[in-house]
């Protein structure tokens, strides 16, 4: 394997830097106003992500004032569903909006056969970005996964209890595997896709891993996840791919032995002491600072990451958020925290 020039690629290959690399879930948003400008005359939300010029401008902005190691790509996991024929709308101060699917009749309405056409947007905003990106800088392509799509094809939008999708799971198996199957298609196609326009990485986020119970996790989360791991491996076979399984808890173990994940995104309710012992020796962590310190910044913000250094970048490790960039953040604090991990050295610590 040819030595990348990139720092994420690198401790994702496990080889050695010089410095942990930083980037943050959710770092183009609505806490820049730069972003809040573009989205004020794109349209609605899913116009600006299927718009490629703007959508590639979007994905720059958060790297022209930070010196982050990775962009990624801006876009949204609810466009597969979009692709596949389930309409999505994206409500003011509600959010995802999409008409519920509950039956193997309602899955049978949707098809594979335009997602190409439908996602071509991405893959062309991917191509802008990849232009424009300093060659230290890494490109991050993503989707979500099975499971948390799944949950608000069939619960219509964002749920309290996922009640819909777990009495689908549960109650009738077979043919909620019918819907899992033809995600895992989709989801495993849109990533390949996103390779081919030049994405050097992927990141499958399953942000409602940690609701499902014992037993399911592993049917409805884990399985699905590899399957669609090893499809992406057949075809990309160098791409690193990074699984964010939140609030999965212990669980994260069903990934140390599953071939082709490189790292694992840690969310901020995981026991950092037990991800060094369990998880660390297999393979590159990522996360996990809980994203309300960011909102905070000052001292609390520092002190934290401090902690979160010692504790990992002993080994392979990549810092990021527990979870996306909350909207109230302020910018400055993005900027100080990146200084701050960039300047870290081992043994530094102010007492
Ligand atoms: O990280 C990045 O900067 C890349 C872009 C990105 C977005 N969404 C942009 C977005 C990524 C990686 C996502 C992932 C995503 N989308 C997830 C998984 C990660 C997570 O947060 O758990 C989920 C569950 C979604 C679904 C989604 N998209 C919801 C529930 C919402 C509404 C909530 C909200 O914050 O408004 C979105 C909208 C969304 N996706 C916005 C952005 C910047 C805000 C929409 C706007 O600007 O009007």
């Amino acid at each position: 394997m040819v030595s990348s020039s990139k720092r994420l690629v690198q401790v994702l290959n496990k080889e050695e830097v010089d410095r942990p690399p930083i980037w943050l879930m959710r770092q183009a948003g609505r806490y820049l106003p730069e972003y809040r400008k573009i989205r004020a005359g794109a349209g609605t939300f899913l116009d600006l992500c299927y718009n490629p010029g703007l959508a590639a401008e979007v994905t720059l902005q958060p790297l022209r004032r930070f010196p982050l190691d990775a962009a990624i790509v801006f876009s949204d996991i609810l466009v597969i569903p979009d692709a596949l024929g389930q309409a999505v709308a994206f409500k003011e101060g509600v959010g995802p909006v999409l008409e519920p699917i509950s039956s193997e009749q309602e899955l049978s309405a949707l098809t594979i056969a335009h997602q190409a056409d439908h996602l071509a947007p991405v893959y062309e905003t991917l191509g802008h970005v990849k232009k424009d990106l300093p060659d230290e800088v890494t490109l991050i392509g993503f989707s979500g996964a099975p499971w948390t799509i799944a949950t608000y094809m069939v619960g219509g939008g964002g749920s309290r209890d996922y009640a819909a999708t777990k009495g689908w799971a549960f109650g009738s198996p077979d043919t909620f595997q019918g819907l899992v199957t033809l995600l895992e298609e989709s989801i495993s196609r849109h990533l390949i896709a996103q390779v081919e326009a030049g994405a050097d990485v992927l990141q499958i986020f399953d942000s409602w891993a940690g609701m499902l119970p014992d037993g399911a996790f592993e049917t409805w989360c884990a399985e699905p996840i590899g399957r669609i791991v090893s499809r992406i491996k057949d075809a990309v076979p160098e791409v690193p791919i990074i699984v964010f399984p939140r609030l999965a808890g212990a669980r994260y173990e069903a990934f140390v032995q599953m071939e082709g994940v490189a790292a694992v995104s840690l969310d901020q309710t995981v026991s950092r002491r037990w991800a060094v012992d369990h998880l660390q020796p297999h393979l590159t962590l990522q996360g996990n600072l809980d994203p309300v310190y960011l909102v905070g910044g000052g001292q609390s913000l520092q002190t934290e990451a401090e902690k979160i250094l010692q504790t990992f970048a002993n080994g392979p490790f990549i810092f990021n958020l527990g979870h996306g960039v909350m909207q109230t953040t302020p910018p400055e604090h993005v900027a100080e925290l990146c200084e701050f991990v960039i300047g870290w050295t081992p043994g530094a610590a102010k007492s």
